[in-house]
């Protein structure tokens, strides 16, 4: 549906975005996601036509966009403050792009019930758009965009103004419309957990680059550098280097020397490299159960509700080590408190060896 090829875009000496090539399938929800100033909403915008491409190329429904002002595309886009106008009742606000369509009233009218039915506010439609409580107003916004029924829907962090709750309420239903419209959406984020609910795959974007793309477990589970690996959920990092004669192994940081399941990826001799262990792949033993456990001192216990971080420190690290408990743990779990030894294990296959930096 979407071809990015060697996008580049330059305001004066700032490259906002640096040769980004994505291809975004027809019908997925594809997300943008990375930290404030890395070139999403710059990516978004020259696909909705608002800003020139300075080098590269964009093809959208097997049409190249070069010279395709922003109404002709088929796209649309909301906004993170939901550009509705305040003074318009709601079905004006909805009805708002089919003005220049010349569309009979009553069919029109038609359309607009339809929208306030799929965005759940039938009965809603006499209502002054400053009347309506800031979930209300973007999801008029989002009607307003969805009744020129576009093949693309470009959204940038649509849900950023909403607190939390309603956020997390208005994400379920952002993912039930996109599955029932079967409409492209494009969203903009630098909020992970957003993008791993939502997403059928995700660009991880940092300083203008595409760092990885891949769905939300590929991320998690195979993240290609630190970058990503720091970006989503929770990693335990170490510092450590490569081991090549006799067995290939690694000596990390606080952990000693690892064998790593061919997973060096024929790194050289003495190599600079990350290890990287996911908080729930840590188990915590009360005594040493065996070699190649590592003993350490619980600092801090976290709370989260369903499940628990606890904070080990560990010889030669300064950081401590989070192992993540799922729900309320063993008699052991709930006998720990701060300043008590530990013993720390991990599965081999659970341990990502990625470049260092
Ligand atoms: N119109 C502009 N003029 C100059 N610099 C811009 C302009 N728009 C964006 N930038 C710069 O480009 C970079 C990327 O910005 P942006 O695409 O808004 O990032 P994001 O949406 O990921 O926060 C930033 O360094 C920003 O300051
Ligand atoms: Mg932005």
């Amino acid at each position: 549906m979407i071809s990015i090829r060697n996008v580049t875009k330059s305001f004066g000496r700032v490259q906002a975005v640096r040769d980004v090539s994505l291809q975004i399938r027809a019908g997925e929800f594809f997300s943008l996601l990375g930290a404030s100033g890395s070139g999403k909403t710059t990516l978004l915008r020259m696909l909705a036509g608002f800003e020139a491409v300075t080098s590269g190329s964009i093809v959208i429904d097997g049409q190249a966009m070069e010279s395709v002002p922003p109404h002709n595309r088929p796209i649309n886009m909301v906004f993170q403050n939901y550009a509705i106008f305040p003074h318009l009742n709601v079905r004006d606000n909805i009805a708002y792009g089919l003005r220049r369509l010349n569309i009979p009233k009553p069919k029109q009218a038609e359309m607009v019930d339809e929208m306030l039915g799929l965005i759940a506010l039938p009965g809603y439609g006499d209502r002054r758009a400053n009347q309506l409580s800031g979930g209300q107003m973007q999801r008029v916004a989002l009607a307003r965009a969805l009744i020129l029924k576009p093949k693309v829907l470009l959204l940038d962090e649509p849900l950023g103004a909403l607190d939390k709750q309603l956020r997390e309420q208005m994400q379920l239903e952002l993912r039930l419309l996109q599955q029932r419209l079967g409409i492209t959406f494009v969203l903009v984020t630098h909020d992970q957990e957003e993008a791993l609910t939502l997403s059928d795959r995700i660009a991880v974007m940092a300083q203008g680059a595409v760092v990885q793309v891949d769905t939300p477990t590929g991320l998690y589970e195979r993240p290609q550098n630190r970058t990503v690996a720091a970006f989503i959920g929770t990693m335990n990092f170490f510092d450590a280097v490569v081991h090549r004669q006799g067995m290939p192994e690694v000596q990390v940081q606080g952990l000693g020397r690892r064998r790593l399941n061919g997973q060096d990826g024929g790194r050289p001799d003495g190599t600079a490299a990350t290890v990287a262990i996911r908080p729930e792949n840590l188990t915590l033993h009360s005594t040493q159960p065996g070699p190649g456990a590592v003993e350490g001192v619980v600092q801090a216990q976290q709370y989260l509700g369903g499940r628990q971080m606890l904070h080990v420190a560990i010889p030669g690290r300064t950081t401590p080590v989070a192992v993540a408990i799922q729900g309320p743990g063993d008699a052991f779990i709930s006998s720990l408190s701060p300043g008590q030894n530990v013993w720390l294990t991990w599965k081999d296959d659970a341990v990502l060896l990625l470049d260092a930096g």
